[in-house]
């Protein structure tokens, strides 16, 4: 049996991808801290899929839960192929008018607990000689972004991260993929206070399945879609004053639907 393991799987991006490895034959070890959403999930997919879904609860905002899940997967002696980071959480507002300790279980989710999950399953696909990495960030990756500062700064930290670690890999059969969607249509928007443009959204199956191929063929950097790519494209060519304030009037019109 082939095994893959997703952080956040309870909804959105999360649980299109886990969907999307389901109908590819991998059994799963699903985590989030909603267990109600989780088992439900996991029923679902097994009776859709013919595959094993192993449903966890962890609130990975405490990154010791990443290690103690990391134990829990353990003790099951599987074999985890594959791994997707994708739990991820962002808070709309000026930094120094934001909840600190909010922002403080954002690095551990977005940056500690992957970091972690990374570590200890990277250690026992090192002695398999195989793995796949999936790490989620966001086109925010690729510059700075006023009024989501520190949310844009972790997934750029998640992007720079992959690439370092996909370098350090090469030449083995461990590949690192860093899955960079735009704006996608989940409850992100909602639970980060902020609201979701109309304009550019992609659906989160539509993510999934291009994160999946991207891994398939061990491509270091996904950017989804067309108009995605454009914007990381155009981002390089502008001066980063210019981009940055382009991205907070952008981020302020957002605001303002609200
Ligand atoms: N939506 C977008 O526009 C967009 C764009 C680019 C990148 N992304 C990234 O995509 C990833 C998935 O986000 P999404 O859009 O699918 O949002 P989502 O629907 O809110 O999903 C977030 C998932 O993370 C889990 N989660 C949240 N806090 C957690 C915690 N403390 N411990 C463990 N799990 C936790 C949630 O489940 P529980 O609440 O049950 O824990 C849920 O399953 C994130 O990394 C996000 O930054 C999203």
């Amino acid at each position: 049996m082939k095994w893959a393991l997703v952080s956040g799987a309870g909804s959105g991006i999360g649980k299109a991808l886990s969907e999307v490895l389901a109908q590819n034959g991998f059994s799963l070890v699903i985590t989030a801290r909603n267990l109600k959403r989780l088992e439900d999930l996991a029923s679902e997919l097994e009776e859709k899929y013919g595959v094993k879904v192993i449903p966890f609860s962890f609130d990975l905002a405490d990154h010791a839960n990443a290690d103690l899940l990391y134990e829990r997967v353990k003790k099951l002696e599987i074999r985890i192929d594959i791994l997707v980071n994708n739990a991820g959480i962002g808070d709309y507002g000026y930094f120094v008018d934001s909840d600190i300790d909010k922002l403080s279980r954002l690095i551990e989710i977005n940056i500690q607990s992957l970091i972690r999950l990374t570590y200890h399953f990277l250690k026992d696909m090192r002695q398999n000689n195989f793995g796949r990495i999936v790490n989620v960030a966001s086109i925010g990756a690729f510059f700075a972004g006023p009024l989501m500062s520190v949310y844009y700064a972790s997934k750029a930290f998640v992007l720079s991260f992959s690439e370092g670690l996909a370098q350090e890999l090469e030449g083995t059969d461990i590949k690192v993929t860093c899955l960079c969607p735009g704006p996608t249509n989940t409850d992100f928007f909602t639970k980060a206070n902020a609201k979701a443009a109309k304009f550019n959204m992609s659906e989160p199956l539509f993510v999934a399945k291009k994160g999946y191929q991207a891994m398939k063929k061990g491509k270091r950097i996904e950017v989804v879609g067309v108009l995605n790519k454009v914007i990381v494209f155009s981002a390089r060519l502008l001066p980063r004053r210019l981009l940055t304030k382009a991205v907070y009037l952008v981020q302020g019109h957002l605001k303002e639907r609200v």
